[in-house]
């Protein structure tokens, strides 16, 4: 049996949906037998690019392309049953079958004054705004851990649903005129869940004794994280976090499995940085190298279109992503966008205000800062595109990645070249050097 955490070691969009679409297919070895999604919403954008076309994936597991993976939207994520919905749809249109898709019955709900409520509550941080998603994220989890929260098995339950909502639309209706929204009518909202209803039913299950019995089979699971470590709500950049936990160690909570379960993790580290949203982002670059690595690698946001912020490695933060997470291996991904430059730099540590230089990272408000401490590597001039093989890198490219190993402290299990589901280097297949 194999449990492979599959999470984000930087600031999300890694590329956690192509790696955990290729180990799903089976073309790394062993197909993955179930996938859980352990933790957040349709805030995510998982993008993966294989036979069935290119999909951005919010909420539904990215193994769904295998027709015998199992995909479970675990207990510790949020569902919108809208947005979950569409998406669906859209993944039926393009010929993907559903059939194995399940969802927690005790996965919170995200419903319409929670996205509302998000959008209102930036617009009131003004000039310190996050930069959330406004997908309701914040407002659902407080919901949950205030115990207002309504649950996926709750759509099945009308006339419950309907006393519950009867019950706490008039505090949230408060809260949004307050900030000057529109307030949310019951019997609207009422019809609209009795509709997602009919629709999410035959997928709403108990999960728990579907993750046993994989187990109890010695069956190849992947929990696939949401976003990066330095997003975490207890771990990140406070404030400039989401409400869920993207770290390893949450995703035998979201799943259902007990911690010893776990045989591996894997982080998931984009070759460079990139952020979405404010908050610190110590090595970026708002220059014409910056400009380069955000056209040469598309990186705009999967969910909201926006340009990320982009940058050097960041070493110092690859460190503490290793710390909390405990990685027993690294994907590098997008090691094809750095085609082509002449010089790559890798932030070692961060000068501090005080004008010591530390390699572990401070607290979020020592992080606003600091600034980076590079060091320098020569680039490559053939492009990574085509190889399979690690000796079809170029030999400064196998360096950068050898450093990235030694800084981080976990070996290179893959090197992704391309979005597409082959364009990937195994590195146990690699010829010793
Ligand atoms: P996720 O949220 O971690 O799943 O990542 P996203 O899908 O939001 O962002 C990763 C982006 O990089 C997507 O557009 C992917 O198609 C793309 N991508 C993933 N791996 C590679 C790679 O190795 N090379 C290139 N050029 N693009 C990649
Ligand atoms: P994946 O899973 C990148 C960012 C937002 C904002 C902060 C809080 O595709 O890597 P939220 O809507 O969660 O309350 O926003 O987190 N954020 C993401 N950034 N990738 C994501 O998901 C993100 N999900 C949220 O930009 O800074
Ligand atoms: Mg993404």
């Amino acid at each position: 049996m194999s449990v492979i955490a599959i999470v984000g070691a930087q600031w999300g969009d890694e590329g956690k949906g192509r790696v955990v679409d290729y180990l799903a297919s089976g073309e790394a070895g062993r197909p993955a037998d179930m996938v859980i999604r352990f933790q957040g919403g349709d805030n995510a954008g998982h993008t993966v690019v294989n036979r069935f076309g290119e999909f951005k994936l919010h909420l539904v597991p990215s193994g769904i392309f295998n027709p015998d993976t199992r995909c479970v939207v675990g207990t510790g994520c949020v569902v919108n049953p809208e947005t979950l919905v569409a998406e669906m749809d859209d993944l039926r249109a393009a010929g993907v079958s559903l059939d194995n898709l399940f969802v927690s019955s005790r996965a919170h709900l995200i419903l319409p004054y929670h996205r509302q409520l998000d959008g209102l509550e930036e617009r009131a941080r003004g000039e310190k705004a996050i930069g959330t998603t406004k997908r309701g994220i914040g407002p659902v989890y407080a919901d949950k851990a205030a115990r207002w929260g309504l649950r996926v098995g709750d759509l099945l339950r009308p006339d419950w649903l309907r006393e519950r909502l009867a019950a706490l639309l008039p505090r949230k209706n408060q809260t949004i005129t307050h900030f000057g929204g529109e307030p949310v009518d019951l019997d609207t909202l009422t019809a609209q869940c009795l509709h997602w209803a009919e629709h999410l039913r035959p997928h709403v299950a108990d999960t728990l004794p579907l993750v046993r019995a994989a187990v109890g089979a010695d069956q190849t699971l992947l929990l696939e994280g949401q976003l990066g470590v330095m997003r975490d709500l207890d771990w990140g950049a406070y404030p400039y976090v989401t409400s869920s936990n993207p770290l390893a160690s949450f995703g035998p909570v979201g799943a259902g499995l007990p911690i010893q379960a776990v045989t591996d993790v894997i982080g998931v580290v984009k070759a460079y940085v990139t952020a979405v949203g404010a908050g610190p982002l110590p090595t970026e670059l708002t220059d014409a190298t910056g400009d380069r690595l955000r056209q040469v690698g598309r990186e705009y946001g999967a969910t909201t279109g926006r340009p990320r912020r982009c940058g050097w490695l960041d070493a110092v933060a690859l460190d503490y992503a290793n710390w909390l997470n405990g990685f027993t291996g690294l994907v590098v991904t997008k090691l094809d966008v750095l085609d082509g430059m002449p010089e790559l730099k890798i932030c070692t540590g961060y000068r501090l205000p005080s004008g010591q230089v530390t390699d572990r990272m401070p607290d979020p408000a020592t992080l606003e800062a600091v600034e980076p401490v590079y060091e320098t590597w020569p680039g490559w001039d053939r492009p990574t595109t085509t190889a399979r093989r690690w000796d079809d890198l170029p030999g400064t490219a196998q360096r950068y990645l050898r450093r990235i190993e030694e800084l981080t402290g976990a070996p290179i299990r893959w090197v992704s070249v391309g979005p597409e589901r082959e364009a990937i280097i195994e590195m146990q297949r690699a010829a010793p050097e």
